[in-house]
Parts: C-alpha cells; sequence; structure tokens
C-alpha cells in the first residue's frame, strides 16, 4: 500500500497529431481548442482532481515553449509544473524513463494529453483508487470499437487477465482509457522494457508485467462517465459539442482549472478571482471571476 500524500503526475503531450493534419502542422495537438479552453486542461484538471500538484509535462522540442508560455511554472494554481522533452514518439511508456527523476520515489499517474473524462464524484473515485494503489491501476470504459484501443479483461475481482493492443478480434468491450496509476517500481520496470516491433516502448507491454504479477486492476468508469477521443477532426468536434452542450445546460464549466485549484484549495478567492480578471473579456474569464467572488462570499 502506498501513501496517498506521495503521487507525481506527468501529462504525455507529444506526437506528431498526424491524423489531424493539417491542423498540426504548426500547433501541438494538445493545445488545440475543446470548447473554450485548451485541451490540456482536460487532462491536467484530472490529476488536479487526483491531489496531484507536481507535475510533469512531456512534449516535442518544438511544443515545449508553447506548453510553457499557456501555464508556466503552474503556481498560479498553485502547482509546481516541470517540462521535458520527447524528441521521437517513442512510445506512452518511454514516459517513466524521461519522468524518472520527476518521479523520484514516489507512485505515479500518467495521463495521455488527449484524453477527456468527465463523470460524477471523479474526484472520490480517483482518491479511493490512489489510496488502494498496489502495483498498477488502470481504468476501462466500455466502447463499441474496442479495436481501436488497448483491451483488458478482469476477473470478478477487477484483476486483470489479459490485455492487448488494438487486437483485431478483441476479447471484450472494455476499452483501456489513457489514465494509468503505477507504484515507483515503474521507473525500473519501464527501463527493462524492449522496444515492440514498431520501436516502441509500449504502455500495453507495461501493462502486461503488472498481469504476469497478479498487480494489474482494472477499474471500470460505469455508464454514467464519458471518456472522449479527441484523435480525429470528427471526435474533435464532438467533443467540443459535449463540453458546449454540458456547460451551456447547466452553466458549469468543465475542467476550468482554475476553478479545480480554488475548490481543490490549491489557491484562494482572491488568487482565482485575479486570474480570472486577466482574462476578463473572455466569458471563461469572467466565469473563474463569478466563481471566486461565489466561493468568498459562502466563507
Ligand atoms: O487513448 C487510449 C489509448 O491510448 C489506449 O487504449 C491504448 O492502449 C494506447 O496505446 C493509446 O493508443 P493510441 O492509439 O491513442 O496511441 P497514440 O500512439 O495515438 O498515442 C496517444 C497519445 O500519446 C497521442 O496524443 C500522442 C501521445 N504520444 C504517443 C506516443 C506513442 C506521445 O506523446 N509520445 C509517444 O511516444
Amino acid at each position: 500500500m502506498y501513501s496517498i500524500l506521495n503521487m507525481k503526475g506527468i501529462i504525455l503531450a507529444g506526437g506528431s497529431g498526424s491524423r489531424l493534419h493539417p491542423i498540426t502542422l504548426a500547433v501541438s495537438k494538445q493545445l488545440l481548442p475543446v470548447g473554450d479552453k485548451p485541451m490540456i486542461y482536460y487532462p491536467l484538471s484530472v490529476l488536479m482532481l487526483a491531489d496531484i500538484r507536481e507535475i510533469l509535462i512531456i512534449t516535442t522540442p518544438h511544443d515545449l515553449p508553447q506548453f510553457q508560455r499557456l501555464l508556466g511554472d503552474g503556481s498560479d494554481l498553485g502547482l509546481h509544473i516541470d517540462y521535458a522533452e520527447q524528441p521521437k514518439p517513442n512510445g506512452i511508456a518511454e514516459a517513466f524513463v524521461i519522468g524518472a527523476d520527476h518521479i523520484g520515489d514516489d507512485s505515479v499517474a500518467l495521463v495521455l494529453g488527449d484524453n477527456i473524462f468527465h463523470g460524477p464524484s471523479f474526484s472520490k473515485v480517483l482518491a479511493k483508487e490512489r489510496e488502494e494503489l498496489d502495483g498498477c491501476l488502470l481504468f476501462g470504459y466500455e466502447v463499441h470499437d474496442p479495436e481501436r484501443y488497448g483491451v483488458g479483461e478482469t476477473d470478478k475481482e477487477g484483476m486483470l487477465i489479459s490485455i492487448e493492443e488494438k487486437p483485431s478480434r478483441p476479447r471484450s468491450n472494455r476499452a483501456i482509457t489513457g489514465l494509468y496509476f503505477y507504484a515507483n517500481d515503474v521507473v525500473a520496470r519501464a527501463a527493462e522494457l524492449r522496444p515492440s516491433a514498431r520501436g516502441e516502448l509500449e504502455i500495453t507491454d507495461l501493462n502486461r508485467i503488472y498481469l504476469e504479477d497478479g498487480r494489474a486492476r482494472l477499474r471500470a468508469l460505469g455508464r454514467g462517465f464519458a471518456w472522449l477521443d479527441t484523435g480525429t477532426p470528427e471526435s474533435l468536434l464532438q467533443a467540443a459539442q459535449y463540453v458546449r452542450t454540458l456547460e451551456e445546460r447547466q452553466g458549469v464549466r468543465i475542467a476550468c482549472v482554475e476553478e479545480v485549484a480554488l475548490r481543490k484549495g490549491f489557491i484562494g478567492p482572491e488568487e482565482c478571482h485575479r486570474l480570472g480578471a486577466l482574462m476578463d473579456s473572455s466569458d471563461y474569464g469572467r466565469y473563474v471571476m463569478t466563481i471566486a467572488d461565489e466561493v468568498a462570499a459562502a466563507r
């Protein structure tokens, strides 16, 4: 069992975004807008909801300065954000090789920079899984096209019994999402991983090592959850429509990182209001100020 206090975060935001060309010829995919905010706000807010405040963003040497311009050192949000380069897309599991120093002696959560999660009590789900982490924890989601993803099968206790990457004949409909929790030994295991036939350090190969040790669990995200894809122009548009529909209907925002920082107690209402005021020409900025005022008034 690992302490809830010690978990680092990594956002993997590299790759070439080739399925979105020409949109991503000049701009990183993970900086594209989804609704009214950059894509990376969604995975960033997931780590924040998991109470993770020390975060490493891994991206290409070319794109790194733009992520820095957007998020800085994270202190505005009560975070500590570092950056590292992945010169080539050598595989998702390379995040633990590049991020070894950042992880140090702690456990780690990896989230792919293009994955969007939204669902009830997500914060509680993440806290529980953090507390019970022993080995590796994956999040599964039922989809109609599992052959596009990593696919897992579990026993009755939720322990992973098979895992395959993009199988032509999937054994279940349970896709493995791009959010992964690992104990600290992931650093040693990733360092020993051999590149696949595609020449990549495959996340599925890494997860299979935990499976063989009987230390891989798959937590199903139920029907009430949304796990959205942003890999193609169509799915990007659908994700934006989903976000807008919910935001307009409910009057609340999904993945507003300033609001998450405020509600998590990483920053106070005054700081939150200041961040909103910097963007007061946009609805987003005005929303941040309103939330800050509401929280201040309730104190
Ligand atoms: O989204 C969940 C899926 O992500 C999982 O179900 C699969 O098991 C997993 O392999 C991965 O599949 P993808 O087909 O989405 O992998 P892709 O190579 O497109 O990489 C996912 C994101 O990670 C993408 O935005 C680019 C980034 N990436 C990828 C690689 C291989 C990097 O930043 N560096 C890399 O080396």
